[in-house]
């Protein structure tokens, strides 16, 4: 237990512009506004403590504060050390919430601030719900304090990489409390991790280097839903696109939608820019960094920065490194300048603002309602990993609709009966996969 700070971020004083892009984002925002419009009143949330790791930024601020609304208390860090908006964090801090969040923290501060979430106020009661990005949070609650585990009802996970670390639990027998795995409903890692990347990637390479675009050539690692929005945001913008898989279904996907397919060893020659998106390790290793062009901008746009070995990168031309600006820096390789973004860690959150409000709305409904099943009902649930039911998948996206001005055809009962779904939905399978 440690003593209780209030909050740390940067400058409490960007605490009104960061208010004013709240007010912007609620607007694009109409899954949680919705949630606060049918849950506000009866408080659902009402006694939860939820500790959050996740992103600092305006989005995530209307996510705390729909979870306030609803009747939790909240303690917050961010999800990494680039990646917070630190006119959000003051926004949250002068709101009243315990938020432990700056841009460019070190990882020692990382820590720090992840562990001051875990008690609340000046009483010090401990967190009794927890909502993580990349699952480091859960980490430090699982093995570094344990004693705080009986008092928790779940946890819910937003990325593909902490759902990883969390069915490793299982199988290791180390998953000590339900959780609900957010990434893998439909209207989240089909709609953030793809269209989400697809505007922000693009986004984060030009705010860092005003490298123009077209005409390029960019080397994308992984075809998965990260990797399909990268590719794509690429292409876009007039970029000549070439993927790297290993799984020969994303493999091919890449290949019917126009995109080369190669081996990084040999594609690495020819690219001006580098992403990974692939969620493991040891993608970019010293043979592609020999191997790269002159002026190469190289980054990772997958949730923690091994995917690059920055290591050996900064132990053998660490010496060469200058910085061009926060978060972008130049390296040279036997005469060749590599540019690197964010020191290796996620792009699009560390050179960019991360993904617009609109995606992000459907991440955080399904994040909402996570938390409120755990909470309200986490007695049903047994310490495995769970998604959350299509009916709710399905909600989600309805809630988005209208912003939009989608329209929505109405089965009747025969069509329905023909099909074999209920009028009101689900409408697919569980096997089925958008
Ligand atoms: P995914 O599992 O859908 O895709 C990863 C792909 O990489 C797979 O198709 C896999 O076959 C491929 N891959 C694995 N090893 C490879 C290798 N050695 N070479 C080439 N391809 C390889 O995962 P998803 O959802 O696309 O997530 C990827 C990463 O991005 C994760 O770390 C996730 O947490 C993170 N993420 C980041 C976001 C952001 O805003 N920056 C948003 C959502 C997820």
């Amino acid at each position: 237990e440690t003593d209780f700070v209030k909050y740390k971020v940067k400058d409490i004083a960007l605490a009104e512009w960061g208010r004013k892009e709240i007010g912007l984002a609620e607007a694009e925002m109409p899954g949680l506004m919705a949630l606060r419009a049918e849950f506000g009143a009866a408080k659902p949330l009402a006694g939860a403590r939820i500790a959050g790791c996740l992103h600092m930024t305006i989005q995530t601020a209307v996510l705390i504060e729909t979870l306030i609304e609803l009747g939790a208390e909240v303690t917050w860090s961010s999800c990494n050390i680039f990646s917070t908006q630190d006119h959000a964090a003051a926004a949250i801090a002068a709101a009243g919430v315990s938020v432990y969040a700056w841009k460019g923290m070190n990882a020692e501060e990382f820590d720090w601030c992840i562990e001051q979430t875990l008690y609340f106020g000046e009483d010090r009661k401990p967190l009794n719900m927890i909502l993580d990005d990349g699952g480091d949070l859960t980490n430090m609650v699982l093995d570094l304090f344990p004693e705080l585990v009986s008092e928790i009802r779940g946890l819910s996970e937003e990325t593909t990489t902490g759902v990883h670390r969390l069915y490793e639990r299982v199988k290791n027998g180390t998953l000590l409390m339900p959780a609900i795995n957010v990434n893998d409903s439909v209207t989240k890692s089909k709609f953030d991790n793809k269209y989400g990347c697809r505007e922000s990637l693009v986004d984060a390479i030009r705010r860092a280097t005003d490298v123009m675009m077209a005409g390029k050539v960019a080397v994308v690692c992984g075809y998965g839903d990260v990797g399909k929005g990268s590719a794509d945001s690429l292409r876009s913008s007039g970029v000549r696109v070439i993927v790297t898989e290993i799984d020969p279904i994303c493999a091919l996907q890449a290949a019917m939608e126009g995109f080369e397919v190669k081996k990084l060893d040999t594609a690495v020659k020819e690219a001006d820019i580098l992403v990974t998106a692939t969620g493991n390790c040891n993608i970019v290793r010293e043979k592609h960094f020999r191997a790269l062009k002159d002026k190469a901008i190289v980054c990772n746009i997958g949730h923690f920065d091994n995917e690059i070995d920055m290591a050996w990168l900064n132990s053998a031309y660490g010496d060469s490194k200058i910085e061009i600006k926060p978060q972008v820096d130049k390296y040279t390789i036997d005469g060749n300048d590599v540019i690197v973004l964010a020191e290796g860690r996620l792009v699009n959150l560390g050179c960019a603002t991360g993904h617009p409000s609109f995606v992000m709305s459907n991440s955080f409904t399904n994040q909402t309602l996570a938390q409120l099943e755990l909470w309200t009902n986490g007695s049903a649930y047994e310490n495995k990993v769970y998604t959350l039911p299509k009916h709710l998948d399905e909600k989600v996206a309805r809630l988005h609709l209208a912003k939009i001005g989608v329209e929505l055809e109405v089965l009747d009962q025969e069509q329905a009966d023909y099909i074999g779904v209920p009028v009101q939905g689900p409408f697919k399978s569980d096997a089925y996969r958008y």
